[in-house]
């Protein structure tokens, strides 16, 4: 299912839209997940840049942080609220972060999926790696997306009419 008409991705704009990413964060990993909600914000928070999407009516409905090392990012605490779920915001997210990342030329992304989300990660392109590990007491995995280039048009190409 699509997401309706007026929903916005963006970069995190300012100090209140990065509160409302960690509200939601904790309401889905903290409050629906069970996660110690002195473990949801960490140092890597004050590095990453944060994706927000936005409802019509200005609440941030989803949300993800990007972390970049050497020639790979990071992706982290992709969280959709639980009233627009199925309606591919996961997907755009991940979209974005693939974009980001042949920005940035790295040579692949990463994330450490839940293993029940492992199937989301799937069909936006990744393959999991290694044997599975508890994290803040949920079983995760690790999952790597390579990058392409970004296509370039060929020198003296004639666009289409
Ligand atoms: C997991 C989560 C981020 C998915 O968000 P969403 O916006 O509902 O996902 P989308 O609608 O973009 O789903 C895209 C595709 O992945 C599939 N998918 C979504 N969540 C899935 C899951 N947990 N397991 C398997 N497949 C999943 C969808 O069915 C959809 O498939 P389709 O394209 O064939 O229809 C959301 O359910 C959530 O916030 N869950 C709680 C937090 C969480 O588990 N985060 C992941 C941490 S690793």
């Amino acid at each position: 299912m699509t997401a309706p008409d007026g929903i916005d991705l963006h970069w995190v704009r300012d100090a209140r839209e990065l509160r409302q990413a960690y509200e939601l964060r904790f309401r889905v990993f903290c409050d629906e997940q069970g996660v110690p909600r002195d473990e949801e914000i960490d140092a890597l928070d004050d590095v990453a840049r944060h994706a927000v999407v936005v409802a019509p009516d200005g609440a941030v409905i989803g949300t993800m942080r990007l972390v970049s090392r050497a020639s790979t990012v990071k992706v982290g605490r992709v969280a959709v609220d639980r009233e627009w779920r199925g309606h591919g915001i996961a997907s755009r997210l991940l979209a974005r972060a693939y974009e980001y990342a042949q920005g940035v030329r790295a040579e692949e992304l990463r994330l450490a999926a839940q293993t029940q989300a492992v199937g989301l990660y799937e069909k936006a392109g990744y393959r999991r790696v290694g044997e599975p590990f508890p994290e803040a007491g949920i079983e995760h995995v690790w999952m790597v997306r390579e990058v392409l280039p970004p296509r370039r048009r060929s020198a003296g190409a004639v666009p289409a009419p």
